[in-house]
């Protein structure tokens, strides 16, 4: 098995959508006739979820009516806020065709088909021409993709000149051995978690000035214990992803919240213009 076959094999679960379906329907939510809004806490898969898409979509210099690229779509949470709250068309590629497949389906069933659309494929090799996008954004995906460079190469070819690139993802601090599994990983073969070096390196190589820097470890750490602490409510009957997630989800995320303590990781984001 390839790297990227792997990657797809980690993700996939053969039977999510009606887990996740379920899980709404058992804390009180139509699933016949789900909103927007219903999905907003079980959609996004990166640190922070709805949260942190908004903090960086305030990065973005976005105008209605603008085409934008979403790298790794997951289920498509991140592409329908766009769409709905920026008013922006969304493409989004990924490359697990179950995760390609629920983003579609939830989309239609929330009315927001037209305008967001999502492609199996790799951020390697994009199935789009040059510069077919106004603006891009990649959320937790790169610690996937060991060729850094290249997948930058790719994404500025697809961009117009001058259009914004946004990436929030988890980067390298410190020297230490991460404990697997995590959630983007089961194990070090699917995991290349890179220090900024290596992103603002690769970004200036394939032509994009980054524009700006932000480290979010703090936010993760106050986002995670919160999140704990939720959980913790006795009775709580909020719409949990971590259950539906696989057996060992809870641990993915025990792990994922050590190595942010020790200052191993933590996610950052930048921004870039295509030059
Ligand atoms: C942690 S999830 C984040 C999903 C989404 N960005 C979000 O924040 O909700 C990582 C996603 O990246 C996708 N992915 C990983 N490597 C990829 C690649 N080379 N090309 C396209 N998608 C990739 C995975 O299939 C997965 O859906």
């Amino acid at each position: 098995m390839d790297t990227e076959q792997a990657v797809a094999s980690h993700y996939t679960q053969g039977d999510f959508e009606a887990r996740l379906l379920a899980m709404l329907a058992a804390t009180g939510k139509d699933a016949a006739h789900l909103t927007a809004d219903d999905l907003t806490p079980i959609e996004e898969f990166h640190i922070g979820g709805r949260e942190a898409t908004v903090a960086l979509a305030g990065q973005m210099q976005l105008r209605p009516g603008m085409h934008l690229l979403d790298i790794g779509s997951g289920i498509g949470g991140p592409a329908r806020y766009f769409a709905r709250a920026q008013g922006c068309t969304v493409t989004g590629i990924d490359l697990t065709d179950e995760f390609v497949a629920i983003a579609s389906s939830l989309s239609t069933r929330v009315g927001l088909a037209d305008r967001v659309t999502f492609r199996q494929g790799s951020a390697l090799a994009m199935p789009f021409g040059p510069g077919s996008f106004d603006g891009a954004y990649m959320l937790h995906v790169g610690m996937n993709i060991p060729d850094k460079s290249g997948l930058f190469a790719e994404v500025h070819r697809v961009l117009k000149p001058g259009a914004l690139f946004a990436v929030y993802d988890i980067l390298r601090l410190a020297g230490g051995d991460l404990v697997f599994p995590l959630p983007w990983s089961s194990g070090p073969e699917t995991s290349f978690v890179a220090p900024a070096t290596t992103y603002r390196d690769g970004l200036a190589a394939a032509g994009f000035t980054i524009l700006a820097e932000h480290a979010r470890g703090q936010f993760a750490i106050e986002f995670f214990r919160a999140m704990r602490a939720r959980a913790a409510e006795a009775g709580s009957s909020r719409p949990n992803l971590q259950s539906v997630m696989g057996a060992d989800a809870a641990l993915k995320s025990a792990n994922l919240f050590a190595a942010l303590e020790r200052g191993l990781v933590a996610p950052v984001e930048m921004i870039a213009r295509a030059d």
